[in-house]
C-alpha cells in the first residue's frame, strides 16, 4: 500500500509552463554565461564545440530523462525526492546504496555554498554599475590590452577584498552576499510552487529579454581591432583536430554536466513534485533546448563576440586562459564602460547573471531541503531554515579563505558530478532494470523517446561516462592531491565532514520503505 500521509503531503508543480520555467532556470545559470565562453574559448573555440555537441547528445540529453524519471518515480512512487531514498527504493532496499545517494545530497550542497556566493559578485558589480561606481577608461588607443583591463582586474580585487593576503574586509561585497542569501532563503521557504514556481515564470521571461538586448547591442559594437562577427567564426568554425585531445573532451563533458545541472541531484529533487502520469519526454528536451539555447546562442554571441571585437581571437583566447572570471567580470565591464550607455549595459549584464545565478542557486539548494523534509518529516520551513543555516556556516570559509573555492569547484562541480552520474546510470539502468527505466522515462510522454536512446543510455553514455572518470583518475586527482596547502586541506576537511554527516543522516532516515503504486 501506498504511504498516503508520505506522498499525498509533497507539493505539485502547479502549471506546465511553471515547471519548464523552473527546471530551464534550475539549467541556466552562471554556466551558461560566465563558464561556457571560458571553456570554449579556452578550448580553440570551434574545436571545443564538436565535442560538445557529442557530450550533449550521448551524455546530457539521455541523463537529462534519467533524472526526471527518477525523480518522478521517486516523488511519486517512493515517496523520497533524493537519492539515498531512491537508491535504497530502486536497488530492492540495499543499504549502500543510501550511502551512493548521501553523494547526491553532497554535491549540490557543496555547490551551492560557493555558487551562492559567485552569484552575489553579480549583484553587487549590477549595483556599482547602477550607482557608475565603477573604473572609467578613458583612452583606448595606444593602452595595451594589458593596460587596459588592468583598472578592472583591480577592481574585481578589490571588490573581493583579495588586497593586501587575502583578508576579506567584510563592507560592500559581504553585505550584498547576506542580501543574496536572504533572496534564496526567502523564494525557497515560500515553497516549490509560490516560491520556486512563481519566481521561475517571471524570471525566466526576463531572463531571456535581458540576453537578447545585450546581444543586439554587441553585434552593433565595431573597433579598430575587429568585429563582434569575427567572434562567432571563431566558435562555429568546426576544428576536427581537437578531436585527439583528452583536456577538449574533459572540458566539454565537464561543461554539459554543469550547464544543464545534470549529476547536481537538483533536476531530480525538481521532478520528484511531477505528477506520476505528467510527461517528463517532452519536457525534458524542451528544458534541454532551452538551455541550449541560452548557452550557445546567447551565452556564445555575448562574452566571446564583445571580446573578439575589442581583443581579438588571440586576445581573447589570453583572457579566458587568465582565470575563471577573468572575461566576465574584468573584460565585459572594461568593453561596456567604453561604449555609449556602457553603465546600462554593465548593469544588464551583471543583473542578467544574478537572475541566472539565482534561478540554478535555489535548485541546487533544494535537494537537501527536499531530504529533510522527504526523510525526516520536517515541514518545509524548518527544512529551509536548517538547510540555509548549514550553507551560511561553510560558506564563510569559502568567503574569507581564499582557494577554498577552487578545491570545492574542481570536486563537487566537475570530478565528483562525473561519477554520481555513472552510479545513477547504473543503478537506474542495469539494477532497477532497462525496461522498467525505459517505460518511466516514456510514460505519459507527449512525445515518444526515440529507441535509439535506449541504447544509447545504456550503454554507450555509462562508458563514456567510464572514460572520462579513468582520465580524471589519471589526469586531475593526482595532480590536485598535490597539493596540499593549508587552505587546500582545510576545503577537504569541510567536505569530507559534510559527506559523513550525509551519509549518517542517509543512514538514520527511517523512512525508506518502498511504497507500491
Ligand atoms: N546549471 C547551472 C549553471 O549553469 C548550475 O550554472
Amino acid at each position: 500500500m501506498a504511504d498516503m500521509t508520505r506522498l499525498s503531503g509533497r507539493e505539485k508543480w502547479a502549471t506546465k509552463i511553471g515547471l519548464i520555467l523552473a527546471m530551464a532556470g534550475n539549467a541556466i545559470g552562471l554556466g551558461n554565461f560566465l563558464r561556457f565562453p571560458v571553456q570554449a574559448a579556452e578550448n580553440g573555440g570551434g574545436a571545443f564545440m564538436i565535442p560538445y555537441l557529442i557530450a550533449l547528445i550521448f551524455i546530457g540529453i539521455p541523463l537529462m530523462w534519467v533524472e526526471w524519471a527518477m525523480g518522478r518515480y521517486g516523488g511519486s512512487v517512493l515517496g523520497h525526492g533524493t537519492t539515498p531514498g531512491i537508491f535504497y527504493g530502486m536497488t530492492g532496499r540495499k543499504k549502500w546504496a543510501k550511502i551512493l545517494g548521501a553523494i547526491g545530497l553532497w554535491i549540490p550542497m557543496v555547490v551551492a555554498i560557493y555558487y551562492i556566493y559567485v552569484e552575489s559578485w553579480t549583484l553587487g558589480y549590477a549595483i556599482k554599475f547602477a550607482m557608475k561606481a565603477v573604473p572609467k577608461i578613458k583612452a583606448v588607443e595606444g593602452l595595451s590590452q594589458e593596460e587596459y583591463l588592468k583598472p578592472f582586474k583591480e577592481f574585481l580585487g578589490e571588490y573581493l577584498g583579495a588586497k593586501g593576503k587575502g583578508l576579506y574586509k567584510p563592507t560592500f561585497a559581504y553585505i550584498v552576499f547576506l542580501i543574496t542569501f536572504a533572496i534564496n532563503y526567502y523564494i525557497l521557504y515560500r515553497g516549490v510552487v509560490k516560491g520556486i514556481e512563481a519566481f521561475a515564470k517571471k524570471a525566466m521571461p526576463l531572463l531571456y529579454i535581458m540576453a537578447i538586448i545585450l546581444l543586439v547591442r554587441v553585434f552593433m559594437l565595431e573597433t579598430p581591432k575587429g568585429s563582434a562577427v569575427e567572434g562567432l567564426g571563431f566558435l562555429w568554425t568546426p576544428d576536427f583536430s581537437a578531436l585527439k585531445k583528452p583536456e577538449v573532451w574533459i572540458a566539454a563533458a565537464g561543461q554539459v554536466f554543469f550547464t544543464l545541472s545534470l549529476g547536481f541531484s537538483a533536476i531530480v529533487a525538481y521532478a520528484s513534485y511531477i505528477d506520476r502520469n505528467d510527461d517528463i519526454a517532452l519536457s525534458g528536451l524542451t528544458t534541454t533546448a532551452l538551455n541550449e539555447f541560452a548557452e550557445v546562442i546567447l551565452g556564445g554571441s555575448i562574452a566571446i563576440p564583445a571580446a573578439v571585437a575589442f581583443f581579438g581571437v588571440a586576445g581573447t583566447v589570453s583572457v579566458a586562459k587568465s582565470g575563471a572570471f577573468s572575461l566576465g567580470f574584468v573584460s565585459l565591464p572594461a568593453i561596456f564602460v567604453n561604449t555609449p550607455g556602457g553603465m546600462f549595459l554593465g548593469f544588464l549584464w551583471f543583473f542578467l547573471l544574478f537572475f541566472a545565478g539565482l534561478t540554478s542557486s535555489i535548485a541546487i539548494t533544494q535537494p537537501f531541503i527536499t531530504f529533510l523534509q522527504d526523510d525526516f518529516g520536517l515541514p518545509r520551513k524548518k527544512a529551509v531554515s536548517l538547510t540555509m543555516l548549514l550553507i551560511f556556516i561553510v560558506v564563510q570559509f569559502v568567503i574569507f579563505i581564499p582557494g577554498v573555492l577552487d578545491e570545492m569547484d574542481l570536486w563537487a562541480g566537475t570530478i565528483m558530478l562525473v561519477l554520481f552520474a555513472l552510479v545513477e546510470i547504473v543503478i537506474f539502468f542495469w539494477m532497477f532494470g532497462a525496461d522498467k527505466a525505459w517505460e518511466e522515462m516514456n510514460r505519459g510522454g507527449i512525445i515518444q523517446i526515440p529507441r535509439f536512446f535506449y541504447y544509447i543510455t545504456k550503454y554507450v553514455t555509462p562508458i563514456f561516462l567510464i572514460v572520462l572518470f579513468v582520465v580524471f583518475m589519471k589526469d586531475y586527482i593526482p595532480k590536485s592531491l598535490a597539493n596540499t596547502s593549508k587552505e587546500v586541506m582545510l576545503a577537504r576537511g569541510l567536505m569530507i565532514g559534510l559527506f559523513i554527516l550525509f551519509s549518517v543522516l542517509a543512514l538514520k532516515a527511517k523512512d525508506h520503505k518502498e511504497v507500491e503504486e
